[in-house]
């Protein structure tokens, strides 16, 4: 029997560890035992509790409560608690997924003690170090031992960074293996699709209709923070709702939640205030965003998750940021970088109004990334 740690803490890493967790429990439960370890960096009911519930992830064995904060400070604090937790149960491999705090607080403390790390998303760049989630996932792959990219591109960025196509031996963080075995979300993606619908409400609870209204969610601080930015942003879901009498629905990010009477220009804040066709919600469930994504008329986010979602679901996607990391989604042509610069959005918008995406071809795997990295991680224990 081998023990790995499971490290979440981020809204996306739930969602992410839900795959292999569930690849475990049916598949690996006579050779792996998980310890998960939540690191607190998320912790309200509709920022984490509801994912344990909705996507059946086992209650977190340690939770480590730590918190907002600086990403100094919140890092720091988690990178106490993992050690502590890493020299008590004593792994033979830990568990990173994304691009997090949490990330990165893994990497540090498992990289230290010696212990091998597997790193789920691994390899993808934005190309852009202003971004938090750009430096951890550098770092990240960088001490990790397997690097499971999602999707080719990924593959290239790590073999440009003098990682190598050599799979042999067991993997070390000297010796470190890159693998291509498609996207854990897509797996959940497919595992869920039937049961999600069936389990909300969201489209009754704001009146929505199939193909008639726009899904939209901001929460990157690149944005938030950004006083310029966020109002662009803003101010384009307002046009789109004047222009084409279209609700858009945008559930929030509690930090964007927080920051918009701050950040917002006030005549723009008033005017998303009285809108109503701008439809600002609490941080929707896992079911809920499924949902919301499956009958959506095209999306617009700053989240790398969402994008990949809405091409899951076979709908235009406009990207609220300089670069995406998905390159087979822009590729496919499928996704517009459009920034925040409201004529681009407005641009794009009607572009993929007049020509919807003829197609959106399979670049995210077999559904079965999950039961593949188990293997792999065993086949890497000595
Ligand atoms: C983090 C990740 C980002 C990921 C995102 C998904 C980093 C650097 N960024 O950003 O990669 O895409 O999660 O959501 O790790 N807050 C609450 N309730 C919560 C959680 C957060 O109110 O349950 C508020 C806090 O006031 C906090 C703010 O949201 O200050 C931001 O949270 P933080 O943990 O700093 O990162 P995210 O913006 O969520």
């Amino acid at each position: 029997m081998i023990k790995i740690i499971t490290v979440i803490g981020a809204r996306p890493q739930i969602i992410k560890a839900s795959a292999v967790s569930r690849a475990i429990r049916n598949n690996f439960y006579l050779n792996i035992q998980e310890v998960i370890v939540h690191t607190g960096q998320h912790y309200d009911e509709n920022m984490s509790e509801v994912f344990f519930r909705q996507l059946d992830v086992p209650e977190p064995d340690y939770n480590l409560g730590v918190g907002s904060g600086s990403h100094g400070m919140q890092t720091a604090r988690m990178i106490e608690g993992l050690e502590r937790v890493m020299h008590e149960e004593r792994p033979h491999y830990v568990i990173l997924y994304g691009d997090t705090n949490s990330t990165l607080a893994g990497a540090i403390a498992a990289g230290k003690l010696k212990i091998p790390i597997a790193h789920v998303e691994a390899g993808l760049r934005s190309f852009n170090k202003t971004m938090p989630e750009e430096i951890n996932r550098i770092l990240c792959d960088h001490v990790s031992s397997l690097l499971f990219t999602p999707t080719l591109t990924g593959v290239n960025n790590l073999l440009r960074e003098g990682f190598t196509n050599d799979i042999t031996g067991i993997a070390s963080a000297d010796h470190p293996k890159v693998h291509h075995c498609g996207d854990v979300m897509y797996d959940n993606s497919l595992y869920f699709s039937g049961m999600a619908e069936k389990q909300s409400n969201v489209m009754e609870e704001n009146d929505l209709e199939d193909g008639q209204y726009v899904l939209a969610t901001i929460h990157r601080d690149h944005n938030t923070d950004d006083p310029v930015r966020l109002d662009n942003i803003f101010r384009s879901l307002l046009s789109i709702t004047a222009e084409y009498g279209l609700p858009v629905i945008a559930p929030l990010h509690p930090r964007t939640a927080g920051i918009l009477e701050k950040n917002l220009n006030p005549q723009t804040f008033e005017e998303v205030k009285r809108s109503l066709l701008v439809r600002l919600i609490p941080p929707a469930s896992f079911f809920d965003m499924m949902t919301l994504e499956k009958h959506c008329l095209m999306v617009m986010t700053d989240s790398g998750g969402v994008q990949k979602e809405a091409y899951f679901n076979q709908k235009p996607c406009l990207i609220l940021r300089p670069e995406t990391e998905w390159l087979e989604i822009t590729a496919a042509g499928a996704g517009m970088v459009t920034d925040t610069d409201p004529e681009r959005i407005i641009h794009a918008f009607d572009h993929f109004l007049q020509n919807p995406p003829a197609a959106f071809p399979p670049v995210f795997g077999n559904g079965k990334a999950a039961e593949f990295i188990c293997k792999e991680i065993m086949n890497n224990c000595e």
